[in-house]
């Protein structure tokens, strides 16, 4: 199976970065082809935590190729930086590749991320600050900077002098902010130039090849399904397409190339920024939730919203992806619950929905409707097979797998890179 898409089936952090670190050695190119430094992927490997915001999780693999695809928006600072972390700490990595039509996340994007969510009050989305959202917005604009561009300093100056005369009216005039100097940012970029073009290919071409030679590639999605700019909950979602099908657009590959695509879903459901939600839980259990499964964001630090599992927002990611397999994460966190309630239909003003309405204003209307599964009190953090677990959190996963309508082919019992149940093979 040489092509594998993961991709996030909720709402983002359900362990993406830990199920793709989890590939390990069978990889041979891992690729993250959407979002940008808004992403927050852990992954433990001997006990010891590292955060992802813009690498490709592979990095901690030696024998890995690493690609930033055409489809992520780059903040070279973070980009230089993280790749310093990982030095400092002794992790001896490769250096990423990285695609020449990526985008980059320059200062005027930070500041018009934070200046509008404070400038939309109430109705801010709750982005992360990265300046994801405006980097995307100029792309689509056609006013975007790439990173090519860093290599032609006349282009460079033109573009950015261009982007600023009409942001700079913008700062100045609405949000009574100051102006920015095209100076400011062209030297700020120029200064990365050397030291990254080595690094800088067509990626395109460069994944196409090593598909051709029947090398294993791995496309880590960041964000999910539900966050998807097209498929996710509007407005309340991130600006890119982290779906399995953004992985074509956002790498450079046609869909016959994709051979499987796995989704990664939580054994229970969080959220964080704004928007919808019905099976978020504001009691104790809420609370447990998040205090036992360690829900406090890996970017922003803000507490996640936590709830009960969804299985009409699974099972939506599952059809909308194509998911052939789906792999559970955090399955220990659910020991010590003597019923698990899952939400297996809404309620929607007095009518009952199998799947996920198809408007906005239903789904802001919509009310759990639970079935509740029999809990388990071992604690299930050191089993290794299906076999292992206790029987009624067997029958949890097989619950699942049916309302979801794809089969479940690993679980995960633990953040360490071994603490995982396999079932189906997934490379
Ligand atoms: P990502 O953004 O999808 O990569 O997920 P995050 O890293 O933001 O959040 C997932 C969190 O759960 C991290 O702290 C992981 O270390 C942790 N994690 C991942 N899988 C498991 C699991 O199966 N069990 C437990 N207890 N923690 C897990
Ligand atoms: P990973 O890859 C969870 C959310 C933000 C906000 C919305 C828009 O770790 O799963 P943005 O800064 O992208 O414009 O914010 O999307 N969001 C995430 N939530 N995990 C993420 O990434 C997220 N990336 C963005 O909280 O609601
Ligand atoms: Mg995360």
């Amino acid at each position: 199976m040489p092509s594998v898409v993961v991709v996030g089936a909720q709402w983002g952090d359900e362990g993406k970065g830990k199920a793709t670190d989890q590939l390990g050695d069978r990889v041979d190119l891992c690729v993250r082809y959407s979002g940008g430094n808004n992403a927050g992927h852990t992954l433990v490997v001997n006990g010891e935590k590292f955060i992802l915001h813009l690498l490709p999780s592979g990095i901690l693999n030696p024998d890995t190729t690493t690609i930033i695809g055409n489809g992520v928006v780059v903040d070279l600072d973070v980009f230089e930086s993280e790749l310093e972390l990982l030095g400092s700490r002794g992790v001896d990595v490769p250096h990423p590749l990285i695609s020449a039509n990526a985008h980059i996340i320059t200062e005027y994007h930070k500041v018009l991320d934070k200046v509008t969510e404070r400038f939309l009050g109430k109705r801010r989305i709750g982005t992360t600050g990265r300046g994801v959202g405006p980097a995307y917005s100029d792309k689509v604009n056609r006013m975007g900077i790439r990173i090519q561009d860093i290599f032609d300093e006349k282009i460079l100056r033109q573009k950015i002098e261009a982007s600023l005369e009409q942001k700079n009216q913008l700062l100045v005039k609405v949000y009574n902010r100051r102006a920015i100097e095209p100076d400011e940012i062209v030297d700020a970029l120029l200064a990365h130039a050397e030291r990254i073009r080595p690094y800088v290919i067509d990626s395109g071409r460069y994944i196409n090849d090593a598909l051709d030679e029947g090398k294993v590639v791995l496309f880590e999605g960041a964000q999910a399904h539900h966050l998807d700019v097209d498929h996710g909950t509007y407005p309340y979602v991130t600006s890119s397409n982290p779906i399995a099908a953004g992985a074509c657009t956002g790498a450079g590959v046609g869909p016959t190339r994709l051979d499987r695509a796995i989704g990664i879903a939580k054994a229970y459901t969080t959220r964080v920024g704004e928007g919808p939600f019905p099976t978020e839980l504001f009691d104790e259990d809420g609370e447990k939730l998040r205090e036992i499964g360690g829900e406090f964001g890996a970017t922003t630090g803000r507490p996640r919203r936590c709830g009960w599992f969804d299985a009409l927002l699974v099972e939506q990611a599952c059809k909308i992806n194509g998911f052939t397999d789906v792999f559970l994460t955090k399955l220990d966190i659910l020991s010590g619950w003597e019923k698990i309630p899952v939400c297996v239909a809404y309620d929607v003003d007095g009518v009952r929905h199998q799947a996920m309405p198809m408007t906005q204003t239903e789904f802001h209307h919509a009310t759990p409707v639970y079935e509740y599964l029999d809990g388990w009190t071992e604690d299930i953090s050191g089993c290794r097979s299906f076999d292992e677990l206790p029987e009624t959190c067997q029958a949890y996963v097989k619950r699942l797998e049916e309302l979801i309508g794809c089969r479940i082919s690993g679980i995960g019992v633990g953040p360490g890179r071994e603490q995982s149940i396999v079932i189906h093979d997934l490379v």
